[in-house]
C-alpha cells in the first residue's frame, strides 16, 4: 500500500523560513496549524536549528531535506505544495537527494521531541 503524504514541508515550516518571531497575516491558514502554536513552536525552532547544518553539509535546501526525508520511507510519496516556479524547481530536486541510515536516524532523533507531543490525528489544524 502506498502512502501519499500531504503537507510534507509542514506548510513551509520545514523550509526554515519562519523564524521564532514570525507573524502570519490574519487570513493565513497556518495560524490554525498545531505546529505553529505557542506550545510547540519553540521546540520546532530548536529542531530547525539542528536540521539546518545537515542540509548545509549536504549542499541542499531545507525544503529538499524535508521532502527527501518523507520519500526516503518505503512506499511513501510526497505531494509538495509550491507558491511559485522557484519553489517547484527547488522541490523537484529533492528526488535526487539520498539520505543514508545515519542521517535518517539523526532526523528522527531531532524530530522526536515534537512528534512525541502530537497525537495520531492526521488533521493537525483547525480550519
Ligand atoms: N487532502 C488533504 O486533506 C490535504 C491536506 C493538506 C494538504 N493537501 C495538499 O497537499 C499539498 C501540499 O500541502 P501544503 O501546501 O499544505 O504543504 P507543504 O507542501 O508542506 O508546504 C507548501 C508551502 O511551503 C512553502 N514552500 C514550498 N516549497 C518551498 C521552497 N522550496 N522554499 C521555501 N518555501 C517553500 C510555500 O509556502 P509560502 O506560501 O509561505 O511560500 C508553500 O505554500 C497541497 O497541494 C495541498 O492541497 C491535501
Amino acid at each position: 500500500m502506498t502512502i501519499l503524504a500531504y503537507s510534507p514541508m509542514a506548510q513551509g515550516l520545514l523550509t526554515g523560513k519562519f523564524g521564532p518571531d514570525h507573524q502570519f497575516d490574519k487570513g493565513d491558514h497556518r495560524n490554525g496549524n498545531r505546529l505553529f502554536q505557542a506550545d510547540l513552536f519553540p521546540l520546532v525552532q530548536k529542531a530547525l536549528y539542528a536540521l539546518r547544518p545537515i542540509a548545509e553539509k549536504k549542499g541542499i535546501t531545507m525544503a529538499q531535506l524535508a521532502l527527501a526525508w518523507v520519500i526516503a520511507n518505503h512506499c511513501v510519496c510526497a505531494i509538495a505544495g509550491a507558491r511559485n516556479a522557484r519553489q517547484v524547481i527547488d522541490n523537484a530536486k529533492a528526488a535526487d537527494v539520498t539520505l543514508i541510515e545515519t542521517e535518517l536516524a539523526e532526523l528522527d532523533r531531532i524530530s522526536r521531541p515534537i512528534t512525541d507531543l502530537i497525537d495520531d490525528n492526521p488533521v493537525q489544524w483547525t480550519w
